[in-house]
């Protein structure tokens, strides 16, 4: 295929599942979140990578929420799909379900959202090819990554305002009401 030739969100999904081993728990006995995350970093770059025929990077992880403990002996799967292509960036979701292969109880632990970045031969971000929504599902998540990107921005806008007009006496009224004792 033509790496500019746009491609549909199929073209790209992919699942990776992986059986949640004893090495992988931490001394409570679940898994630890490390071993997740970087199972959603792997799906992320596969997934990214078979869209944009590159190289990619992980730029950005949106709402990694542990919702329910994952247990030794449970199938992992990611399912993952690119939801929405800028230029050079792609924002993969990505939906994590755990099994208990004897119960057949299935708990869906997290959705998250990885934005991707593709480069090229130079080692600069590069262009990748548009996305074919095919479905309303795939329309819905491109128009929700949109509204996350917008979010995050004025996310950040307000977070740089709040620091700059830091106000002494209104975080001084602010942490009375918090658990934290102020020392200097
Ligand atoms: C990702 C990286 C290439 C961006 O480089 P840059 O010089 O800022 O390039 P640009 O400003 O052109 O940004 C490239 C794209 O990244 C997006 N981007 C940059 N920072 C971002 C952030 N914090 N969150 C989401 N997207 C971001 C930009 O919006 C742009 O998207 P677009 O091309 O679709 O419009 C660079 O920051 C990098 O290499 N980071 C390290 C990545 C890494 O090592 N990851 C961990 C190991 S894989």
């Amino acid at each position: 295929m033509e790496r500019d030739a746009a491609r549909t969100v199929s073209f790209s999904k992919t699942v990776i599942t992986e059986l949640m081993i004893p090495s992988y728990a931490n001394f409570g006995g679940k898994i630890h979140g490390g071993i997740l995350l970087s199972l959603m970093d792997k799906v992320a770059f596969t997934t990214a990578s078979k869209h944009s025929g590159a190289y990619c990077v992980t730029v950005s992880v949106d709402t990694v929420d542990f919702l329910q403990p994952v247990e030794v002996g449970e199938l992992v799967s990611m399912k993952a799909s690119v939801n929405y292509v800028g230029n050079s960036s792609m924002v993969i979701g990505i939906k994590v379900i755990s099994e208990n292969v004897k119960t057949g109880v299935v708990k869906h632990t997290n959705t998250c959202y990885f934005t991707m970045v593709a480069k090229g031969e130079d080692d600069k971000p590069t262009r990748v090819p548009a996305l074919i929504l095919e479905s309303k599902t795939d329309v819905r998540r491109f128009v929700e990554a949109i509204f996350r990107k917008k979010l995050k921005k004025d996310h950040d806008a307000s977070m740089k305002e709040m620091k700059e007009n830091w106000d002494k006496g209104e975080m001084a009224k602010l942490l009375e009401k918090e658990r934290c004792i102020i020392q200097s």
